[in-house]
């Protein structure tokens, strides 16, 4: 058994922030959460952290929308490493991830993401999922590479998508799943019962 030194970045309200912690708490899963840091100053994932006890930060506001400049990716390594942080945890991290951060943590990044991948990479994947009415949704997490949504997948979870759903009751299901799974692989890779690449 491992004690997993998580770090998770999140861009919004960190509901799979709070189910990772939770396990942690309720002693399911081996696991401490040193930081978590926010691309958003305001975001709800860093005053969740702080009504924990976690240190929250937040990275120096971009010119970007979806990526960082370098220098501030570097600034989000260097914080991480002060933490003696060893996985990298995107839990809602809007954010495309790059040299800096893929080369500092390489096979230590995983991602969530509210869609049975590949089908529906990208923004508002439940809605990609409405719109081509497929009678399946779920999310996915997945080892994070230099593509968007590509990484290594490393276990999904299936939601059905009900007659009358609208993108917030189908994103809602997908989120219960979410939190579940998030928790499970993490489980999985502190009893070494999940190979990942060193
Ligand atoms: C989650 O549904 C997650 O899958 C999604 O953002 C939401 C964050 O929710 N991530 C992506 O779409 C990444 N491409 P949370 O802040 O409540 O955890």
């Amino acid at each position: 058994m491992t004690k997993l030194k998580l770090g998770v970045l999140g861009s919004g309200k960190g509901s799979n922030f709070v189910a990772i912690q939770d396990s942690i708490l309720r002693g399911e899963l081996e696991a401490e959460i040193k930081v978590v840091i926010s691309d958003h100053a305001t975001a709800g994932i860093l005053e969740r952290a702080k009504a924990y006890g976690i240190p929250a930060r937040a990275l120096p506001p971009s010119q970007f929308k979806t990526k960082l400049e370098p220098e501030i990716e570097l600034e989000l390594v260097r914080l991480l490493k002060s933490y003696e942080v060893e996985w990298v945890i995107l839990a809602g991290y809007m954010r495309v991830v790059k040299k800096p951060l893929l080369e500092a943590y390489p096979h230590r990044i995983l991602n969530i993401h509210p869609s049975l991948l590949p089908a529906f990479k990208g923004l508002e994947a439940w809605k990609q999922a409405l719109l081509a009415g497929v009678s399946e949704a779920g999310c996915t997490v997945h080892e994070v590479n230099e593509g968007v949504d590509e990484g290594e997948i490393l276990g999904q979870m299936r939601v059905p998508v009900e007659k009358g759903d609208s993108a917030e009751s189908l994103h809602a299901r997908i989120q219960k799943a979410e939190h579940l799974l998030f928790t499970e692989i993490l489980v999985k890779i502190s009893k070494n019962n999940l190979r990942i690449n060193s």
